[in-house]
């Protein structure tokens, strides 16, 4: 297969990756520019950030965050690493990943900020799971990890905090919150969540590429990612929903970017009219950070640790 743009310009270039939904084939050199005028396209239409503001990228060692924190660089904007070490031991899991952010932040020239749960808390993931008598470790880790990537981007004075999140990640939510009818994540699930009380911007300049695409720009550009996923994750439900979307795509290429694109047209701004949310968020009594409880889930979780730490130690 040749390149369609190298072809349209008289030139018989091999395309390195063909964009069924698109109807691209693309060479390298066509490729990355088209991904990163998509990226900047998504950037701007969204109204993530501009060029003189510090944005945090969320970084986890994967292909998604670190493509992202490479092109964002690269395109001119004054970025900082944010990464939040797990201490999780399962195949050096959390040392490699810790490897591979520094490593990428070497290599462009932009600092890392790395927050290490075990030092800085006294408690990998794992043994805040355990010891709060939570099973699901990964769903824990998402509340700590949200918790503290926002925390740091609030304290750094941070525009934005960039995470990594992709088509299949944002179809596959939508998806299953579509099955429950969810309204209020309906309403809620968008590109850009706005700055307010306590709360950072959230932004996710990739959620229009698939996982496909994104590993293509990973592996063109050189950059070493992890390859596998959490060890913990055996039992999340997002892969089923992730499959049923593989094979709808499969049958009828485009569906997932259409699925997720109109409902950002027509079906988020119904949900949204129909939910009026109406929280009072104040600062929680023990960190300070926004919450609606009183005390927030994480000092809730903490608490539970650290007592069952102290009743265990005094036997
Ligand atoms: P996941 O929920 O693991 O698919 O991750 C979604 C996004 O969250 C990634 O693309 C990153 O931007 C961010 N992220 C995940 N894990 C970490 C971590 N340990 N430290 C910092 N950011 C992370
Ligand atoms: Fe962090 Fe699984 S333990 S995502
Ligand atoms: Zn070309
Ligand atoms: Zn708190």
């Amino acid at each position: 297969m040749l390149c369609k743009i190298c072809k349209s310009k008289g030139k018989k270039e091999k395309a390195v990756i063909s964009i069924r939904h698109h109807k691209l084939a693309l060479c390298k050199e066509h490729f990355l520019e088209w991904f990163k005028k998509q990226t900047l396209k998504t950037i701007k239409q969204f109204s993530m950030f501009g060029k003189e503001e510090t944005i945090g990228v969320a970084v986890s060692g994967g292909k998604d965050s670190l493509s992202l924190w490479q092109l964002l660089t690269e395109c001119g904007f004054k970025t900082v690493g944010i990464h939040i070490a797990l201490g999780i031991d399962k195949n050096d899991y959390s040392k490699k990943s810790l490897e591979l952010c520094s490593r990428l932040s070497e290599r462009i020239n932009r600092p890392l900020i790395v927050f290490d749960m075990k030092r800085e808390i006294g408690y990998t993931i794992e043994e805040i799971a355990k010891l709060s008598g939570r099973k699901d470790v990964c769903s824990v880790c998402g509340t700590f990890k949200r918790y503290l990537i926002n925390k740091i981007a609030v304290n750094e004075k941070m525009a934005a905090v960039a995470t990594g999140h992709n088509l299949d990640d944002e179809s596959a939510v939508l998806l299953s919150n579509t099955m429950r009818w969810d309204t209020g994540y309906l309403a809620r699930q968008y590109p850009v969540l706005e700055e307010k009380e306590g709360f950072a911007k959230k932004v996710k300049p990739f959620c229009f590429f698939t996982e496909k695409e994104i590993v293509s720009y990973a592996i063109l550009k050189e950059i070493e990612f992890m390859e596998t996923g959490c060890p913990n994750a055996g039992s999340a439900t997002s892969p089923v929903y992730k499959q049923a979307l593989a094979f709808l795509e499969h049958k009828m290429p485009g569906t997932k970017l259409r699925f997720y694109r109109e409902f950002l047209k027509k079906g988020r701004p119904a949900f949204e009219k129909e939910t009026k949310e109406e929280y009072n968020l104040a600062p929680c009594r023990t960190c300070g950070m926004p919450t609606t409880a009183g005390v927030c889930s994480v000092c809730r979780i903490l608490e539970k640790v650290r007592g069952v730490n102290a009743k265990s130690g005094k036997n």
